[in-house]
């Protein structure tokens, strides 16, 4: 079987130590004449745009009562602050772990302010399995991962005879694993500059795309440092400023698998997640952008309590010989397993269905043929044909691994528990335009407010790809997701 999971994520994922770096963006090599054809020309345009756009935010601020804000969110619009000119951006920051109800613990005043001035949602679902990989490459190919091929932290590919193991990017970074196209490729196919701070998944894809700013993850490094870089780069010169900015940040998820959801560490966590989201949230206010850049805190899933967790043993399943006949583990705690031989499969499919008859409440089986349609995890040659779920509150394991794999806190489980689901808070024009668009139908679909917050429904976090693409102006360049076409129209 392979390593304990959850012991490497309790070390900090991606542990292997890599330094900053910071590619420049390509100098282009022209021919002089045309630059200043050029320079001349994008004056001209320029000049025109502002007195444009300029327009349309008078519009938009004395429009009358009943009109719609629209976006301004063609990608040639500029909006100046006052002083610097700025195309529509997007800052959005993933807090591995922050579980959609560890707002309401009192403990994180900051986010809940950007989300009383900006708006929230009632949760947001991870895809299955509710992992860290899967899900971070969800969130910005909008696939789920029968169609994104990151089907756990750790699976075997049988078309290739190799393993994906997270823990160990020189590999895992091989393009090779991860199919669909992430949010900045698309950025970079309509010309816009994006950077990438640290974010799960690879610097480079398939057809050769990478970000145009990219910092490798280095586990520990301090929120304070993150934010510098962030600000570094949102204090660029227009023509090399990223319009979309990704960041990443582990270490509420490493005190949730180390202690525990309860424990005072996830607590003090939350502070210190707090405090920097103040701190990213105050800088772009100092510089008066509140309006101007779109900044989002998501997260990958939840995370539930297992200290207590009630351990079946697999040898009782399915017996000391099944266990040995076993070839490959994907994944934990729901688990895909790969037998020698076919005999075996279906033998241990026999004791496992068995099983999951005469204890419903504690885990369930499936095959390619029986797995729940709404995982969307089937069709795909990395899932394994036999799958264990615990629900929550069990885990699987072998008299070999005992309970020692599991740590205090652990996800991983189904993505339709609540202690699975993921937080999305976010301010900017995003939602200024919402809230204005709605203020007359606070109760219609997608939408309530509690009057002092604004929080829409939650939603599956394949649909964020096309809300980035919507504030980015760039839906023209959208890839095939399985988002829901036209999900957002009704919030603008
Ligand atoms: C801030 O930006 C807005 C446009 O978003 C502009 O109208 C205003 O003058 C700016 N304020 C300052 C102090 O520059
Ligand atoms: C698959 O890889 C394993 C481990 O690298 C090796 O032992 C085995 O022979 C390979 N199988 C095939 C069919 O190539
Ligand atoms: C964590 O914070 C919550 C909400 O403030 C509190 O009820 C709980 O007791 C805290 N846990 C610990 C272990 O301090
Ligand atoms: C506008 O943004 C730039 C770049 O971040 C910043 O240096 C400048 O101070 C901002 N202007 C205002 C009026 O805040
Ligand atoms: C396949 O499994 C059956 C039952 O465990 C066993 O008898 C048989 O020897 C296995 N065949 C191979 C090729 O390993
Ligand atoms: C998800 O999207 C991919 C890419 O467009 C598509 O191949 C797949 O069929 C979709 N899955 C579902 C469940 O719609």
């Amino acid at each position: 079987m392979s390593g304990p999971v959850g012991e490497e994520e309790r070390k900090g994922l991606l542990s292997e130590e890599t330094s900053y770096q910071e590619p420049k963006p390509e100098v282009q090599n022209s021919n002089w004449s045309i630059k200043k054809i050029l320079l001349i020309l994008s004056t001209f345009i320029l000049g025109f745009l502002l007195f444009f756009g300029s327009i349309l935010e008078c519009w938009t601020r004395f429009a009358d009562g009943k009109q719609q804000i629209t976006l301004t969110n063609s990608n040639d619009i500029l909006v100046s602050n006052g002083t610097h000119e700025f195309k529509p951006t997007v800052l959005m920051v993933s807090i591995d772990g922050l579980r959609a109800d560890y707002l309401d613990r009192g403990l994180t005043p900051h986010l809940l302010e950007i989300s009383r001035v900006g708006l929230r949602a009632e949760w947001m679902r991870p895809i299955f399995p509710t992992l860290t990989f899967p899900n971070h490459w969800a969130l910005l190919t909008g696939l789920y991962a029968e169609s994104h091929g990151i089907v756990a932290n750790n699976f075997w590919d049988p078309e290739t005879n190799s393993t994906f193991l997270y823990s160990d990017p020189k590999q895992s970074w091989d393009a090779s694993w991860w199919d669909g196209e992430p949010i900045w490729e698309t950025a970079g196919k309509a010309g816009l500059i994006t950077a990438n701070l640290m974010w799960p998944g690879p610097p480079i894809t398939q057809t050769g795309a990478s970000p145009t700013y990219y910092v490798p993850f280095k586990n520990k490094v301090p929120l304070n440092e993150k934010l510098d870089q962030l600000l570094q780069w949102v204090d660029k010169p227009l023509e090399d400023r990223p319009q979309l900015i990704l960041a990443y940040e582990p270490s509420l998820d490493q005190a949730g698998h180390a202690y525990g959801p309860g424990s005072k560490e996830v607590n003090n966590s939350l502070v210190y997640i707090d405090t920097f989201a103040r701190d990213l949230h105050q800088a772009l206010a100092d510089r008066n952008l509140s309006e101007i850049i779109d900044i989002v805190f998501v997260s990958d899933h939840g995370m539930t309590d297992t200290r207590h967790v009630e351990f079946i043993y697999l040898e009782k399943l399915i017996g000391q010989d099944l266990v040995d006949a076993i070839e490959h583990v994907d994944g934990w705690p729901s688990m895909g397993l790969r037998f020698h031989n076919k005999t075996d499969m279906s033998k241990a499919l026999e004791f496992l269905t068995a099983a999951a008859t005469n204890m419903p409440d504690k885990l369930s089986v499936y095959t390619t043929e029986t797995m729940l349609e709404r995982y969307h995890f089937n069709h795909n040659p990395r899932i394994a044909p036999l799958y264990i779920v615990p629900n929550i509150g069990y885990a699987v394991t072998t008299e070999k691994e005992g309970p020692s794999r599991m740590t205090k806190g652990n996800h991983g489980y189904d993505n339709f528990q609540p202690s699975m689901f993921a937080a999305f808070i976010s301010d900017g024009p995003f939602s200024t335009t919402i809230k204005y668009n709605k203020r007359e139908t606070t109760d219609a679909a997608g939408w309530h407010s509690t009057g002092e917050y604004h929080i829409i429904n939650g939603f599956q976090n394949v649909e964020l790809y096309g809300l980035i693409c919507k504030l980015l102006g760039i839906e023209s360049f959208a890839a095939d997701t399985n988002g829901t076409k036209g999900f957002w129209d009704k919030y603008f």
